[in-house]
């Protein structure tokens, strides 16, 4: 995967210690934590756990969303587990939703996956009532492949919704 992805309005790039401020403070959001793993509050410790060990290791790789002066906006990434397709994930702080920034940063990082010539699938899941993160698959051209129920964590027995996009993947 390369190091930065540019669009037309945002930078996807790694993670770094500089952000740590701003993903505490934009991530320490209810609204965030109840459609994601992320926990709630969220504090600078997590920041710092996310961007130190987490962000970019055998099971995670994320980028940074930013704006061209570099103001951090969101996150991206793919959760790697090994024998199991990449599953795509993001939040958005919440002064920057509803612009289309995620379609955009989502977009970008699926393209480069495509491009990589090794990603066949790409997974997502979505909580069934996360209407917003759902458009936004759907826009990208995921398939819905059904409903399940969360097994863990603190948004466990919450229906979820799989989603898959396999159209174009392997052929860079
Ligand atoms: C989900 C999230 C990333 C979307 O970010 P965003 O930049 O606002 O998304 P976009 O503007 O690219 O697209 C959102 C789409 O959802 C639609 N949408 C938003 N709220 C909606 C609702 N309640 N019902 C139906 N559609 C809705 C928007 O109209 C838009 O579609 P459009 O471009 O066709 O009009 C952001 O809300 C977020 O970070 N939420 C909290 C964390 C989260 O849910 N992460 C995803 C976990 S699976």
């Amino acid at each position: 995967m390369p190091d930065r992805i540019r669009t037309e309005r945002l930078v996807l790039r790694a993670p770094c210690r500089a952000d740590i401020s701003a993903i505490a403070t934009l991530a320490d959001n209810r609204k965030i934590h109840a459609m994601t793993t992320l926990p709630y509050p969220y504090s600078q410790q997590d920041a710092e756990a996310f961007v130190e060990t987490f962000a970019r290791s055998e099971a995670e790789h994320a980028y940074a969303i930013a704006l061209p002066d570099d103001e951090l906006i969101g996150m991206v990434g793919l959760h790697l587990d090994p024998g199991a397709d990449p599953e795509i994930g993001y939040w958005l702080g919440e002064p920057y939703w509803g612009r289309g920034y995620a379609t955009e940063a989502v977009g970008a990082l699926l393209d480069a996956a495509r491009r990589t010539g090794h990603c066949t699938t790409l997974r997502a899941k979505a909580r069934s009532e996360n209407a917003a993160s759902r458009a936004v698959l759907e826009k990208l051209d995921f398939r819905y492949v059904g409903e399940t129920v969360s097994g863990c964590g603190s948004h466990k027995d919450v229906p979820v919704a799989s989603y898959e996009l396999t159209k174009s993947f392997g052929t860079p």
